[in-house]
Order: structure tokens, then C-alpha cells, then sequence
């Protein structure tokens, strides 16, 4: 029979017979990194075409047994989200926007033929998860719990078809800085010879196959020593999207910031769309549009542009300093970050970790 998973009371919680020992959490948590520390606990959900969600457990974190032949091996029926649990300044715990991350989810879910999942259901497991391993959130300045929601085809099933079985998945993550000794400014390098999404594609869409076409191009960006890769339009090599796991956006000289505009083959990421609300509290005029690399350059090169940085979930407000392409390099503004950068990062991250007040109803108290 069809289990209702809508409530908290429908999870069963399974009892982890061996956590990280105290000492141990408290000393991972001091210098966490990113990515490679995780929770004890996981939250999994079964879907299957005749029973929809059921199943839902919190349990031990855990290696999952996939069958070869599960479809996520062989098609890449695979989406996720990230999302960050704060520790706020009276020992609270706080989500930023997980409704976003919710509705995100299902958009994806759509796009990769996944079933959906209730956006209530979606909250539910991440509540869980965060308060069950709440002693994993760092309180240091710029660190959180990174989360990860995920689902994947678990169907044991060849055919090329939209499979009739999935897992959904929250695993979470202490986390530092993404980028290695929190970087003041990274370097990025165009890539003239690889795209990420085309029109029409999966670019909006956070499902893992963007991440696994965009690694050639970046591994290009480290080897020729810069941090991450921005990718051109798939039609005419010519418009800034986005970089790997990050929005673009431009400062210029007359209080004017321009982001590109979500066309499709951009993730429509939750900090760009926070930035744009505050950025105009801050009395600047915000336009999503396009905006060529020709452009850029010559920008960049006259002063016009003032300022440039990348944001994320992972990244936060990162500042870009310096540009490379195979027609050679440049810099916006000093190299490092500018004024508005800092300021927009202050500000997002303030109202994140509970420093500064929450006018939007952005934030999500779990205690
Ligand atoms: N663009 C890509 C390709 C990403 O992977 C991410 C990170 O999730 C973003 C943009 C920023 O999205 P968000 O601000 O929702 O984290
Ligand atoms: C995030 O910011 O949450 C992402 O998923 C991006 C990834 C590069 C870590």
C-alpha cells in the first residue's frame, strides 16, 4: 500500500550504530574544506510508478547498492540541488530559501522526465536531516552545512525510456570555502571550444550531465593556471552564460549591473536572484541581458567595467579579477575585489547567518 510521506511522523528513523566520535566531528568541523567531510546521517525515498514516494527513512549514512544495470549508470537520469544549513548567532539553525531549492527540484525533475517531488516532502527530509545532525554545522565565519538533495533512475532496465523506479537522497556536508584558501579574486579562463548547454538543452535544468561536460573545459582553466571556466552561447560562441557552478554578474561605472538573462541554458540560481532584489535595495539598476566577450573586453580595458563577480550556493559572492581566452587576458579594476562586491557578499551572507534582519522572509529558523 501507497505510504503518505507528507508528515515527519510518516519517516522511520533508523539508529546509526557507530557515529564519529565527538572529538573527532569537533575537529573535522575546524577546517571542514569543501565536499569531502560528511554527516552521519542520510535521508532516502523510494519511488516507483505503481506506489509513487514511500519508504522514506532517516538513517545511518550509508554506501547505496546500485544493480549494473540501473538506468542512472547508462543514461544519467540524475538531478540535485545545494542548499546550506547557518548556524545563526543565538546557536539556531537556519535554511536560506529552501522553498527555491524545492521548486528547482521539480523543475529539473520535469526536464529529465523524474517524477516530482512534493515541495513539502522536499523541506520535510532536509528539516530532518539538519536537525538530526545539527552538531555538524560549523559556526565559524563562511562556513555552513552544505546539503545535497539528490534523485537517480534505479531501475534495473536497458531500454531508453524514462525509468519506473528512483531514489531520492539528502546527504550533507560541513563546508569551508569552495574555492582553496578563500581566493580574494579567481581567474577565469573562456572556453572558445567546448559549450555547456545549447538551446533547447538541459542548461537549466541541475542535473548532474551539465557537471560532467563542463570538467574537460574546466580542467582546461586549471591547467592553464586559472580557477574556474565561463562558457559562451552554444549558437554563436559570442554571449556570456555562466561559469561551471556559478551566475555572472557586472558592475559598471554608472551604477548599472547587468546579469545575463535566463534564456534557458542558465540555472536560474537562487543567489543571483537574491543579489538582484538586494542590489536594487542598494539603488542600483539591475538588467538581465546579453553581453558579448567582445564587449567584456573592451569594457574591462576602458574602465567602464568596474567590477565583476560569480555567485552561488557553494561559491557565495566570489570576485572575478582577471579574464583568459585564447585572444589573451584581462583584468576588471584592480584585479582584486571591488567595493560592491564585498559589500552585496556582507549582505547576502549577513542576512544568511542571521547578522543582519531578513526583510524578505528569506530565511528558514529550524529551532
Ligand atoms: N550555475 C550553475 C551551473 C550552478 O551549478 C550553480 C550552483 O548551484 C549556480 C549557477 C548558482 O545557483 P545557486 O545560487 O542556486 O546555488
Ligand atoms: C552549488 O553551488 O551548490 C553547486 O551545486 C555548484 C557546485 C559547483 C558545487
Amino acid at each position: 500500500m501507497a505510504t503518505s510521506v507528507a508528515a515527519k511522523t510518516d519517516f522511520i528513523t533508523l539508529a546509526h550504530p557507530a557515529p564519529v566520535a565527538d572529538e573527532t566531528r569537533v575537529q573535522w568541523l575546524e577546517n571542514p574544506g569543501f565536499g569531502t567531510l560528511f554527516t552521519d546521517h542520510m535521508i532516502m525515498i523510494d519511488w516507483t510508478e505503481g506506489e509513487g514516494w514511500h519508504n522514506a527513512t532517516l538513517g545511518p549514512r550509508r554506501p547505496i547498492e546500485l544493480d549494473p544495470a540501473a538506468a542512472v549508470l547508462h543514461y544519467a537520469q540524475e538531478i540535485f540541488e545545494g542548499m546550506k544549513a547557518y548556524r545563526h548567532p543565538d546557536g539556531s539553525t537556519a535554511l536560506f530559501r529552501p522553498e527555491a531549492n524545492a521548486k528547482r527540484f521539480n523543475v529539473s525533475a520535469r526536464r529529465m522526465a523524474m517524477p516530482e517531488l512534493p515541495e513539502e516532502l522536499f523541506l520535510e527530509a532536509v528539516r530532518l536531516l539538519v536537525d538530526k545532525d545539527s552538531a555538524w554545522i560549523p559556526d565559524m565565519e563562511g562556513a555552513s552545512l552544505y546539503l545535497r538533495p539528490f534523485m537517480f533512475a534505479s531501475e534495473v532496465f536497458l531500454g531508453v525510456r524514462p525509468a519506473k523506479r528512483y531514489k531520492f537522497i539528502v546527504i550533507a556536508s560541513p563546508a569551508g570555502n569552495y574555492f582553496k584558501s578563500g581566493t580574494p579574486a579567481v581567474s577565469i579562463w573562456v572556453s572558445s571550444d567546448y559549450t555547456r548547454a545549447a538551446p533547447g538543452g538541459t542548461g537549466a535544468a541541475k542535473c548532474g550531465g551539465n557537471y560532467a561536460a563542463s570538467l574537460v573545459p574546466q580542467a582546461e582553466a586549471i591547467e592553464r593556471g586559472h580557477d574556474q571556466v565561463v562558457f559562451l552561447d552554444a549558437a554563436e560562441r559570442k554571449w556570456i552564460e555562466e561559469l561551471g557552478g556559478m551566475n555572472l554578474f557586472f558592475v559598471f561605472d554608472d551604477r548599472r549591473v547587468l546579469t545575463p538573462a535566463l534564456t534557458g541554458t542558465i540555472l536560474p540560481g537562487i543567489t543571483r536572484d537574491s543579489l538582484i532584489t538586494l542590489l536594487r535595495e542598494e539603488g542600483l539598476t539591475v538588467e538581465e541581458g546579453r553581453y558579448s566577450l567582445e564587449q567584456w573586453r573592451e569594457d574591462a580595458t576602458t574602465g567602464k567595467l568596474v567590477e565583476c563577480f560569480a555567485c552561488g550556493t557553494a561559491a557565495v559572492v566570489t570576485a572575478v579579477g582577471k579574464v583568459a581566452g585564447h585572444d589573451g587576458d584581462f583584468t576588471i579594476g584592480t584585479g582584486g575585489p571591488g567595493q560592491l562586491t564585498q559589500k552585496m557578499k556582507n549582505r547576502l551572507t549577513g542576512i544568511q547567518r542571521g547578522q543582519l534582519p531578513d526583510t524578505h522572509g528569506w530565511v528558514t529558523k529550524l529551532d
